[in-house]
């Protein structure tokens, strides 16, 4: 079954081909990223029509670089939710469309679990649920227990700021371009450790739930007593070292939160697989760390590859393929979720 996913739930226009007997067949991925850079953030209608420009151009290609046509699609899914209403709009009806010309069925797909199902494009990949999974992007944080494909509860997740969005709000004070955390990242290799200390948020009392908003005002009143400045805008312009050595400091709290809190989940759940998925998973000192806890602790832990951690349309593809071999398919109305919880989704049967 060849299925052509559409990601357009944010800033990056994601388009892909996933057989379900040969893999990912081709996968293409435009990002806006030029175009809100200027803003420090993503610009809700600017999203949208770049949308609306670069996705069919994209459709072609992606089909053309697998040697296919749009007669040899057997299904489409588009990202339902949750994300920015009207970029969502724009793939949906896309996905509509195109279904209804080639009379082929089209799946509404739950954004997070395209990143949490991202891993398993890598057909080596052994592990099957349950196990945990840490969901790490610029809108959420969350700690699921994965029962079954399709069939999620929600240990805990951000009360506040997602991992991402940290990352980004702090980059952005310090003057760093947008996105933020592959620029905190790069500046951190050039830190020093232990020259800040900054607080691990909510690590010292019980529970699963993370808050993030703390650590960033932490950071950035650490930074200006350091640089000896009392507006915020000042932190732009201040020596660059001391900026590698805060950005090292808050990764590594922001690392550490995570590992502690991921320790807590597999304790109480028993479980010993864990999956870390969304675009701080790209993240290398993340990998790193888990990588050595992982191996401490007994714990086998799994990262979506590198191409497939930030947003992007195979994730989409491959969750959608999953629920088309079932059978399932959503009706021809274009309706989007902005807000969707994980937990409303429909177990994936496997007596496909
Ligand atoms: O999953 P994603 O592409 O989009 C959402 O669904 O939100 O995640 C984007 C987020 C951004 O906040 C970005 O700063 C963060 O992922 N990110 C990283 C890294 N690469 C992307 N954070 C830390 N380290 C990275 N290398
Ligand atoms: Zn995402």
């Amino acid at each position: 079954m060849k299925v052509l996913g559409i990601e357009t739930s944010c800033d990056e226009t994601g388009i892909a081909l996933y057989d379900t007997e040969q893999g990912l067949l081709a996968h293409a991925l435009y990002s806006q990223i030029d175009l809100h850079a200027q803003y420090g953030g993503v610009v809700p209608e600017l999203a949208s029509r770049d949308h609306v420009r670069k996705a069919l151009p994209l459709i072609e290609s992606v089909l053309k670089s697998a040697n296919c046509t749009k007669n040899d699609l057997d299904g489409i899914a588009y990202t339902q939710g949750p994300g920015l209403v009207g970029a969502l709009m724009v793939g949906a009806a896309l996905a509509k469309g195109l279904g209804f010309v080639l009379n082929i069925p089209t799946v509404g797909v739950h954004h997070m679990e395209g990143h949490l199902l991202a891993p398993f494009l890598d057909p080596s990949v052994q592990v099957k649920p349950p196990f945990v999974a840490l969901l790490v992007s610029g809108g959420h944080t969350q700690l699921i227990h994965v029962k079954a494909l399709g069939e999620y509860e929600l240990l805990g997740e951000t009360i506040d700021d997602a991992v991402g969005e940290a990352f980004d709000k702090t980059a952005k004070i310090m003057g760093l371009p947008y996105p933020g955390g592959p620029n905190i990242e790069k500046l951190a290799k050039q830190g020093t450790s232990g020259k800040f200390k900054l607080p691990r948020p909510m690590t010292d009392r019980p529970g699963l739930d993370f808050s993030f908003s703390g650590l960033k005002t932490a950071t950035m009143t650490a930074l200006a007593k350091a640089a000896q400045v009392n507006q915020l805008h000042q932190l732009k312009d201040i020596d660059l070292q001391l900026k590698a050595d805060i950005a090292l400091a808050f990764q590594e709290a922001v690392i550490d939160t995570l590992r502690i809190k991921c320790q807590r989940a597999l304790d109480q759940t028993g479980l010993n697989q864990l999956v870390i998925a969304g675009g701080v998973s790209a993240n290398q000192s993340l990998r790193t760390e888990f990588d050595a806890m992982a191996k401490k602790k007994n714990y086998q832990v799994i990262y979506p590859q590198q191409a497939f951690c930030t947003d992007n349309g195979a994730m989409i593809a491959y969750a959608g393929a999953l629920r088309l071999q079932t059978g399932l398919s959503s009706d021809q109305a274009i309706q989007v979720l902005p807000r969707w919880p994980l937990k409303q989704l429909q177990k994936i049967s496997s007596n496909a």
